[in-house]
């Protein structure tokens, strides 16, 4: 059985930490968090100790850490892990820097560990299925995917200034979920961006609203709608044509019940969150890494994918601030 740590004990930190201790199929040692009660806290909860970061990297008997902290720490903690031998799980985004995450993807290849990115999307049950379906080659070619991902309210603006922006801290669910979908890179991206919910977060100099189309070297093309608002809960849609026809995702409902009155018809909202929405798909994210490490077999997600969902970011990003497209050049991808 492997021996596992969880640094950060933070907001996901906790979720994880439910699915790293139901199955029994992994021993949770200890947890990490510069901040000392938060991490004894929650290592009280599962069982587990609370030791610090250099402790935990420095123990050979751990197998493998969950990378939970706050972004500006994934590089350093992914370089220093795989370092000291051990298979990494790390939470999206890879860095704020896209030449900070090449020179993590260089020293963590060099090691031969693996590393998963937690773009845990690609575990919802749902959006799998859709995936599946289209891998079958049940919709033919793939021609054009529509991605719709808006959140029931915006984060405070302090979040919104170190968040490194909509597109590396929000969209980049959507980046790796096109990248995912359609296989590989799009050759170029073009972003639109307004702040339209929250005039800080304009002053702030982010936006809150925002269309991102990414084309395909062969012509295919992923449009990605995002929000910080939608009033009516978490909307995360997928839509998907193909040359024999059409793949779609709907919203997961707080329940399924519809009343049906000669006034109309109404059904339940969606999930209100993430945590609502993606618990399940959290559960699933650990497993399939823990399959991974165990059998030695590859990563579902990759190091790799991580820093290619964060070149579209900083494509969109820069998109944006000239009002051009912007090429995927292969430097950008490592
Ligand atoms: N995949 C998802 O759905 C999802 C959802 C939320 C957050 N995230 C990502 O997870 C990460 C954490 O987000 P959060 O919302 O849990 O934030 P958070 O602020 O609630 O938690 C982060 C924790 O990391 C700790 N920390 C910071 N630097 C550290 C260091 N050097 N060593 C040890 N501990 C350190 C903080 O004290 C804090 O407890 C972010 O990168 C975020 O983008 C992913």
């Amino acid at each position: 059985m492997l021996n596992v740590a969880l640094l950060g004990a933070g907001r996901i930190g906790q979720v994880h930490a439910q699915s790293m201790t139901a199955g029994g199929h992994c021993t949770v040692v200890a947890v990490a968090d510069v901040n000392a009660e938060a991490a004894q806290a929650l290592a009280a909860r599962i069982g587990a100790e609370a030791r610090s970061v250099e402790a935990i990297i420095a123990d050979p008997a751990i197998d493998a850490v969950l990378i939970a902290t706050s972004t500006d720490t994934h590089s350093d903690l992914i370089t220093r892990a795989t370092a000291a031998g051990k298979a990494v799980l790390c939470e999206k985004p890879v860095d704020l820097s896209l030449d900070r995450a090449l020179a993590t993807l260089a020293a963590a290849e060099a090691t031969g560990r693996p590393v998963m990115i937690g773009f845990n999307r690609r575990f919802d049950p749902n959006f799998a299925a859709l995936k599946a379906a289209f891998d079958a080659g049940e919709i033919g070619d793939g021609e054009l995917l529509s991605i719709t991902s808006f959140d029931p309210a915006p984060p405070p603006v302090d979040y919104v200034k170190v968040s490194g922006g909509l597109f590396r801290d929000m969209m980049i669910h959507d980046f790796d979920m096109a990248c995912w979908i359609f296989g590989g890179a799009p050759a170029r991206v073009t972003a639109h961006g307004s702040s339209l919910v929250d005039p800080a977060i304009g002053d702030a100099g982010d936006v809150d609203t925002a269309a991102v189309t990414m084309v395909w070297e062969d012509g295919r093309i992923a449009v990605i709608k995002n929000s910080r608002r939608a009033g009516y809960g978490y909307d995360q849609r997928l839509e998907l044509l193909g040359s024999q026809g059409l793949l779609s995702a709907a919203n997961v409902l707080e329940n399924t019940v519809q009343k049906i009155t000669t006034a109309g018809a109404v059904s339940a909202k969606p999930l209100h969150f993430f945590l609502e929405r993606y618990m399940r798909a959290y559960e699933i994210e650990w497993a399939a890494f823990l399959k991974g490490v165990t059998e030695g077999t590859a990563m579902p997600v990759t190091l790799r994918e991580g820093v290619a969902a964060l070149a579209c970011a900083e494509a969109a990003t820069r998109s944006l601030a000239q009002g051009t497209t912007v090429a995927i050049t292969p430097d950008m991808l490592g």
